[in-house]
């Protein structure tokens, strides 16, 4: 009698830990949602996402809060195509779908962009990218309009124009 009560109690609290380990996703029937937001995190991370689509990210560290990452850059990148800013994937991201979002990230861009890059990632990893982004949520403002070249620039902009010094190079 004594033993098999030690038994309930045993296996109650077996199921609870059980139950306690798998989580809330555990009690969900679809795949467990954060699995691709973790996978996301991590690309948007080693991917360099963040050095120019978060403002001060790479002057920083990359110790910028996860709660600014990708809301883009009011500084724009200036070179023979013009002025381009890193735009403000939070809410590129927020008002597509997921496939919208594949099909959307594997398009050209012009520089410094990195498009032949992205668009060689994996259907999954560009789906796990959208879930982490989604997942933090819309925030910022969309970032400011390209600026064809020669045109007027109203923000502070990077020049991607090779320099050379020419003292040094006489030397
Ligand atoms: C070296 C800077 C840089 C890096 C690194 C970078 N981007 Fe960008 N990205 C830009 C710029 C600048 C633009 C705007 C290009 C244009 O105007 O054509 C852009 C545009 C985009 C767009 C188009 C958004 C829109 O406005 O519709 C997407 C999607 C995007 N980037 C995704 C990514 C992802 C995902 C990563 C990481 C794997 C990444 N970018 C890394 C600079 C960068």
């Amino acid at each position: 009698m004594k033993l098999s009560a030690r038994r309930i109690l045993a296996n109650v609290i077996g199921t609870a830990l059980f139950l306690g380990a798998m989580g809330p996703a555990g009690a969900g029937d679809g795949p467990k949602p954060s699995a691709g937001v973790e996978r996301g995190r991590y690309l948007v991370t080693i991917g360099g996402c963040n050095d120019c689509h978060t403002a001060g990210y790479l002057e920083q560290g990359g110790t910028t809060p996860e709660s600014q990452w990708l809301t883009g850059s009011p500084i724009g990148y200036q070179g023979p195509w013009g002025t381009t800013y890193a735009s403000n994937l939070r809410l590129v991201a927020g008002r597509m779908t997921e496939s919208e979002w594949v099909a959307h990230a594997r398009k050209e861009r012009l520089p410094p962009m990195p498009w032949f890059n992205v668009k060689v990632m994996s259907d999954t990893d560009l789906k796990a990218v959208y879930a982490f982004i989604r997942s933090l949520g819309q925030a910022g403002a969309p970032a400011p309009a390209y600026v064809a070249p020669g045109g007027k620039v109203a923000t502070p902009y990077y020049v991607f124009v090779p320099q050379s010094d020419q003292k040094q190079a006489a030397r």
